[in-house]
């Protein structure tokens, strides 16, 4: 076979982004050595700081540019509210959020399991691993909606969920190939009791895309009743598959009780592959600890491990996830691995995964 080269964009960001992407970088080389392929990372100064320097969020060029990688690692934007007020929601929208809409990035998928020696907050100490699979670019999401008579007593807000049939399709099929490859359980969780016109539309297109997967079975569970499932029983699930807005609140939960914000990783996807897909650390910028040497690195590495795995480099993405889970019991038998830089964490994963 021949030795692929990868052409990543990285976008580290603010804060403690470009600590934990460096450790990601490590990573990621480190697990490519035996697969004999390499990999080239071409840098973009975006973010809170960028904007604050420059007054540019993402320009047109700089997306044409991303465009032509094969994926993009990104750290995380967020300035240091004790050093610069940005206008609220700008780096949001007009960076995070066109993105995403530009590249398509129709499915945001988030890995949800226990990690040896890492507490989570639920009393039942039992291992879980499931993912949800939420939809990206519809929803409530799209700006659809306006106000009138505002600031009057009589002011009224709509704020209209749009879905289509394309877009609802490609994020089903996406959870029933991942089911497929996982335990073969796929949950649609809405509310298509009360949101009867995108609740038929969801529940439609689960049921019909599931003759195409007969190996994959499948049940539907309302929303609220998932917040319960998620923190009495999380062993129930597989794949959830959702909508974007239910998906934000859902993942949020659901990172939760994995017990660390630390180690919550993500993908951006875009699903017929028109344009890269992003993988980033769930958490922010963290201004608090910025700058110490001291943020945890685990989440950016195990979002390095889903890139090699979206761009058809299993193996190596699974010596990153395993040197994770050794790396991981190892601390945790030695007392946790409190004190240790952000650094020697990353040094220690990308040793393991030379190792393995
Ligand atoms: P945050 O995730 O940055 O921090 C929340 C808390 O978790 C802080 O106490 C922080 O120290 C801690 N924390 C986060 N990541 C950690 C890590 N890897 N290791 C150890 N501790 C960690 O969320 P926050 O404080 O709400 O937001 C800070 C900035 O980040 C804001 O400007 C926000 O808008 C931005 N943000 C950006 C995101 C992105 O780029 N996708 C996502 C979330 C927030
Ligand atoms: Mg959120």
């Amino acid at each position: 076979s021949t030795s692929p080269t990868l052409d990543i964009a990285v976008i580290a960001g603010d804060g403690i982004g470009p600590e934990v992407i460096a450790e990601a970088r490590k990573a990621l080389k480190a697990a490519l050595v035996p697969e004999s392929a390499s990999v080239t990372f071409t840098d973009y100064t975006l973010g809170a700081e960028h904007w604050l320097s420059t007054g540019e969020t993402l320009t047109d060029a700089t997306l044409e540019a991303l465009r032509g990688h094969d994926a993009i690692l990104f750290g995380a934007v967020g300035a240091d509210p004790r050093h610069a007020t940005i206008p609220s929601g700008l780096i949001e929208r007009e960076l995070l959020l066109k993105l995403r809409f530009t590249l398509d990035h129709s499915i945001n998928l988030r890995p949800s399991r226990t990690y040896p020696g890492v507490a989570t907050p639920l009393a039942k100490n039992e291992d879980f691993d499931f993912v949800v699979v939420r939809e990206g670019t519809e929803g409530p999401y799209v700006g659809n909606g306006g106000t009138i008579r505002r600031d009057t007593p009589e002011e009224i807000a709509t704020e209209v969920s749009l879905n289509t049939a394309h877009g609802v399709r490609r994020v089903v099929v996406d959870a029933f190939r991942r089911a497929q490859e996982r335990r073969g359980q796929l949950t649609l969780v809405h509310k298509n009791n009360v949101l009867t016109h995108a609740g038929s539309l969801w529940t439609r297109t689960v049921t019909e895309v599931a003759a195409e997967f007969p190996d994959v079975s499948w049940d539907y569970m309302h929303v609220d009743a998932a917040t319960i499932h998620l923190v009495t029983n999380p062993q129930r699930f597989d794949v959830i598959v959702t909508d974007n807005l239910f998906g934000d609140i859902l993942t949020d939960l659901a990172a939760a009780i994995t017990g660390g914000i630390g180690l919550a990783a993500s993908g951006s996807i875009n699903a017929e592959g028109t344009a890269p897909s992003m993988f980033e650390p769930v958490h922010g910028s963290a201004p608090d600890i910025a700058g110490q040497g001291i943020a945890d690195p685990t989440a950016a590495v195990l979002s390095a491990a889903m890139m090699l795995e979206h761009l058809g480099l299993q193996t190596a993405a699974t010596r990153i996830t395993d040197a994770v889970n050794a790396q991981l019991s190892e601390w945790a038998a030695a007392g946790g691995g409190e004190g240790l830089t952000t650094t020697q964490r990353g040094d220690a994963f990308a040793d393991r995964i030379a190792s393995l």
